[in-house]
């Protein structure tokens, strides 16, 4: 379909021109296996060197830190489960500290570590979906080895104060004279947000590269140096011991060149992209004023509309808009199949009405404005025929 509407780039982004380029020769003439000894191995191995020097500098700190991944999935398993386990080994503590509003990757990993003798506690929200830094104080406990936030929220866009939840794990963990890591899911804030891990107060980090521009399969994991992290992939030596496996080279330099791009862009981004939220918010208050904008006003991507459309049933919202040539997303791509209420809104105390009638739409500086205006044409009339509908699974 030629004219049809894409609202939804926080699922993933299309794959930037200039990162497919700098990725082409690795799937031709350079395929070179990065561990091997002769000239075509050191023309991948340089090529890995260079996109680990670009995102090392643009989060502030050095290459020995920075691993590549198969993207935001594993390198949330290999933050939580590596320090987890390292921890655990080291007779430090079992007990972990996570947010209500987490992305499945890490709230599994958390329940995957429960079987192994962790206990994790779930820090509440607010309505507006926000981590209280003093709820967090005083959740942590003697054996606490992990708190990990997320940046940015990939449902509701709501951006969590971070280096203050750092601070103070920080104060806490000096006061028990040892160390509490510090991680945080980033996957969501690396085309709006600076994100130096020193200002941030983090030891881990993760990144995805789709979400920015970068190919999909491909991320990054930070490790401050010093952190305790036992490598949950076992093989060769790749990626200094952290990450065994032949190195993807072509989906490496694509993440570093996507990368670069996004955080040179990151101001103009915020800017174009908060012009279309403040647009399509404004045209859905207007035209629809039951409807309820979900997250924090101010603290939130500039990109995320989430929205709640009470009795209405997103999947057939979703099957209208899809008719009508425009791709959005029920709460989060990640739980379309099954529309259960999702985790993220009942932890915000949305109630369930609002929650099984939630989209999100989510732009990019190539939205035009005349989609938004089109999205807001088509719009009531969806609502009001989903409203009709019913069987939304409660569970
Ligand atoms: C916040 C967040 N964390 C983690 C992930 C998983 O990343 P990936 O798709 O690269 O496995 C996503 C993707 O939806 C996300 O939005």
């Amino acid at each position: 379909m030629t004219d049809s509407i894409y609202l939804d780039y926080a699922a993933t982004t299309p794959l930037r021109s200039e990162a497919r380029e700098a990725m082409l020769p690795y799937f031709g003439e350079r395929f070179g296996n990065p561990s091997a000894t002769y000239s075509l191995a050191a023309e991948a191995r340089d090529a890995i060197d260079t996109a680990r020097e670009t995102v090392a500098t643009l989060l502030g700190t050095t290459p020995n830190e920075i691993t590549f991944t198969s993207g935001g999935t594993e390198s949330l398993n290999a933050a939580i489960k590596g320090v987890a386990f390292a921890q655990q080994l080291a007779r430090v503590g079992d007990h972990i500290l996570t947010s209500s509003t987490e992305h499945h990757a890490v709230l599994h990993s958390c329940q995957y570590l429960e079987k192994f003798g962790f206990e994790t506690s779930l820090l509440p929200v607010g309505r507006d979906g926000l981590v209280e830094p003093e709820e967090a104080a005083k959740a942590l406990r003697k054996d606490t080895v992990l708190v990990s936030v997320m940046t940015a929220n990939n449902e509701t866009g709501v951006i969590q104060p971070i280096a203050e939840i750092a601070a103070a794990v920080r104060e806490r963990a000096r006061s028990l004279g040892r160390q509490i890591i510090v991680h945080t899911d980033a996957v969501q804030g690396a085309n709006a947000l600076r994100l130096n891990v020193d200002e941030l107060g983090v030891d881990l980090l993760s990144l995805s590269s789709h979400k920015f521009g970068g190919p999909r399969g491909a991320g990054v994991l930070y490790v401050r140096r010093g952190a305790p992290f036992l490598p949950q992939q076992s093989g060769g030596g790749q990626e200094r011991q952290r990450r065994a496996g032949t190195e993807n080279v072509a989906a490496i330099v694509g993440t570093a060149h996507a990368f670069q791009l996004a955080q040179q862009e990151r101001t103009a981004y915020a800017e174009r992209c908060r012009a279309l939220q403040e647009r399509l918010i404004a045209g859905i208050a207007a035209a629809m004023p039951e409807a309820q904008i979900n997250g924090h006003r101010e603290r939130r991507l500039p990109n995320n509309v989430n929205v709640s459309f009470p009795d209405a049933d997103a999947r057939v919202m979703l099957r209208l808009l899809d008719e009508a040539g425009i791709a959005a997303s029920a709460g989060s791509a990640c739980n379309e199949e099954t529309l259960e209420p999702s985790h993220v809104l009942l932890a915000m105390d949305v109630s369930l009405n609002y929650a099984v009638g939630t989209l999100r739409f989510t732009v990019s500086t190539s939205t035009e404005e005349s989609e938004i205006d089109r999205l807001l044409d088509v719009l009531p009339d969806i609502v009001e025929q989903a409203k009709s509908a019913t069987g939304v699974a409660a569970g």
